[in-house]
């Protein structure tokens, strides 16, 4: 059995960290392969951009909450990832809170990418958030995912400027780009074990 650095990737969305990250694996940037992509929205992009790649998609039904997984699917979210042997979760723009069970099976190795500079303005539409507050500087955090909303240890930050003429889809647009920047350096960077955690810090070793 080959030793690849396994990645299984969640989303809700159109999926364009998905592109970025599978890119990156085709590119031989991240040293992995994507075992598997789960999306809790049937007719999401990420599982169409998944399938176009020929890489195992599955939608799994979410059960009866708006904001979290009911314990059958959270069963079956384990499952397929266990199944699929990865070594690694990745959240690109899954919209729902992971709890206990799924955060111990995957203990330290669930990272999800925010569009702000946590700790500032997490959960929903950060960008709009960072531009009602009036912030000159917005930008992207890839954190490890513990209990808290968008709370773990920070992996990686990238920041943009906000503009005078910005609306809230013109900065949205721009922390979009950076995200496709910066997550796939950290996902690159896991799976090359070049990153440590010590309580709520994380060091990157010089590659
Ligand atoms: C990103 O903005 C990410 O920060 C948030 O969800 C969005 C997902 O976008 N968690 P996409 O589906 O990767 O295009």
């Amino acid at each position: 059995m080959s030793n690849t650095f396994r990645i299984g990737v969640l989303g809700s969305g159109k999926g364009s960290n998905f592109v970025a990250i599978a890119d990156a694996v085709t590119a031989g940037i991240i040293p992995a392969e994507i075992a598997i992509v789960l999306s809790d929205v049937a007719d999401a992009g990420i599982l169409a951009h998944a399938r176009e790649r020929k890489l195992p998609a599955q939608f799994i039904t979410p059960g009866k909450f708006r904001t979290k997984l009911d314990e059958d699917a959270e069963r079956a979210f384990v499952a397929a990832l266990q199944q699929a042997r990865v070594d690694l979760v990745v959240l690109a723009g899954f919209m729902r809170v992971l709890k206990g069970d799924f955060l111990r099976a995957f203990e330290g190795r669930i990272v999800n990418i925010h569009p702000s500079l946590l700790p500032c303005f997490p959960g929903l539409q950060s960008w709009k958030q960072a531009l009602d507050h009036g912030v000159k500087i917005a930008g992207c955090t890839v954190h490890f995912v513990d209990a808290g909303v968008d709370a773990g240890p920070i992996i990686g930050q990238q920041s943009v400027p906000v503009l005078d003429n910005d609306t809230p889809e013109s900065l949205h647009q721009r922390i979009h780009a950076a995200e496709h920047d910066l997550y796939p350096k950290c996902v690159a960077a896991f799976a090359k074990k070049e990153i440590s955690v010590a309580g709520r810090r994380v060091f990157w070793k010089k590659s």
